[in-house]
């Protein structure tokens, strides 16, 4: 339809209205089209449309400017800091340290001689400013309101012209010319979008804390993905210190990077070696414990997959899944019990990611089935050994990304042997490497039999 409108205007310069079911053009506007009896037809010619300015793909203008924070995890996830005029959703478990993380943003750019200014609709001025105590933040030059009305936000804004405006969070803003409660996915999604252009109309670095629930997303996140520029989300244990910050959209920066902090008694701070720190209380000797080398964003970091198996009456036994994907898990022990001949049936099946961390990669899959092995067997496995492959259905072991850096790692940190998907590209480091095409070779492998 398109095509014809389009062809049929190009016959007719001089039209403006051409009726989109026949293709009648006119020069003034028509309810109802003459000529096919059509209503409400009339659409405006593309010939007398103004066309837009084209230009190629050649940028020669400067690289964006970037506001550095100072929190060294957060820069780096960002792509190198804050981009002038960006509008970033920071999303999140209530609970996790969204409004730590804020602050102490807030802090390092004042510290840099830039303005922010937080406009808080979930906690009272006071609240904010006893964290900001705890955090020992420059509590003098920060530009704080409580307020959730949208109007007051941008008046705030255009008055104080920040450099940083933080909203926390978009659940609480309202604009009071909308229908609905704040919260809701109309108003979320309004304030959101009138934000984002006050960013780019600015040149104000537009921050807009998100919470998320377990489950996904109530009328937050989710709606706004689409409207902001990049979406970083804090994730963790609510209960543990460890946190990890991942960027699963960036306009302005790459989305592989993740950052790892700790939260502690003066807010966030970046973990220097995560691996270290992830492996600190492993426990020699025990089955069903083997190291992964996973990938949180570009880095490496080992962390101890452990399997527990308990006998159980139940005729459904439990499988319970902490750190590691629940699914896979269940995928894991079909594939075991067909291809290796274990059952485990009549158990209560226990895996973890030990210290807190969410490994989410299918190439944890051949450490978890041989912890999974291990702990059947009751068999340790050497504890200087790591292992890495996606697990197929059939048991193959197929190869994964970044073999390279996964090893490294691992003999950074007093690993020796190196259990690896066959094909996989070869080093020349010290790390012992063995080849494996299927879980049972890579189970004969770990007991030398
Ligand atoms: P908060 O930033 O309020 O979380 P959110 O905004 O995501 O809801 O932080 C929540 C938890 O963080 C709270 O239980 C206390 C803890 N916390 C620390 O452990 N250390 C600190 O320095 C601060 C300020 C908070
Ligand atoms: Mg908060």
């Amino acid at each position: 339809m398109r095509q014809t409108i389009q062809a049929l205007a190009s016959h007719h310069p001089g039209a403006e209205h051409v009726c989109a079911a026949c293709g009648y053009t006119s020069p003034r506007w028509f309810g109802r089209c003459p000529e096919c009896g059509e209503w409400s037809s009339a659409r405006t010619s593309p010939a007398s449309a103004p066309a837009p300015a084209i230009t190629s793909l050649v940028h020669d203008g400067p690289p964006p400017q970037r506001m550095v924070t100072g929190m060294c995890e957060l820069d780096r996830v960002l792509g190198g800091g804050l981009v002038a005029g960006s509008a970033i959703l920071l999303a999140g478990e209530p609970g996790i340290g969204k409004s730590t993380l804020v602050l102490q943003l807030m802090d390092g750019v004042i510290g840099r001689g830039r303005r922010a200014l937080l406009m808080t609709g979930e906690e009272s001025v006071a609240q904010v400013a006893l964290r900001g105590a705890r955090l020992n933040v420059a509590a003098d030059r920060f530009l704080v309101s409580a307020s959730s009305s949208l109007e007051e936000v941008l008046a705030a804004s255009l008055n104080q012209r920040p450099d940083v405006v933080v909203v926390d969070s978009v659940q609480t803003l309202r604009d009071d010319g909308l229908e609905g409660a704040a919260g809701s996915v109309l108003q979320v999604r309004e304030c959101a979008s009138t934000l984002v252009a006050h960013a780019k109309q600015t040149g104000t670095v537009v921050i807009l804390v998100g919470h998320v629930t377990k489950e996904g997303a109530v009328a937050g996140p989710k709606a706004l993905e689409h409207v902001v520029d990049a979406v970083l989300t804090l994730e963790g244990e609510r209960d543990g210190s460890l946190r990890t910050l991942r960027v699963s959209k960036n306009r302005f920066g790459s989305c592989t990077e993740t950052g790892v902090l700790k939260l502690g008694g003066s807010g966030l701070e970046p973990v220097e070696d995560p691996s270290a720190m992830m492996l600190a209380d492993r426990l020699p000797g025990i089955p069903g414990s083997v190291v992964f080398p996973c990938l949180e964003g570009s880095r490496p970091v080992l962390v101890e997959l452990q399997a527990l198996l308990t006998p159980t009456p139940q005729a459904q036994p439990r499988r319970v899944a902490i750190g590691v994907d629940g699914r896979r898990l269940t995928l894991l022990l079909g594939v075991l019990s067909e291809r290796c001949d274990e059952s485990f049936h009549a158990r209560d099946v226990f895996a973890a990611a030990a210290g807190g961390l969410a490994v989410r990669e299918p190439a944890a899959d051949m450490a978890l089935s041989l912890a999974l092995l291990s702990a059947r067997s009751g068999t340790c496995i050497d504890q200087t050994t790591t292992a890495f492959g996606e697990v197929g259905l059939g048991g193959e072991i197929r190869r994964v990304p970044a073999t390279r850096r996964r090893i490294d790692e691992a003999l950074r940190m007093g690993f020796r042997t190196a259990i690896v998907p066959r094909g996989s590209e070869r080093s020349s480091s010290g790390m012992e490497e063995i080849s494996v095409g299927d879980i049972r070779d890579a189970w004969r492998a770990c007991t030398g039999t």
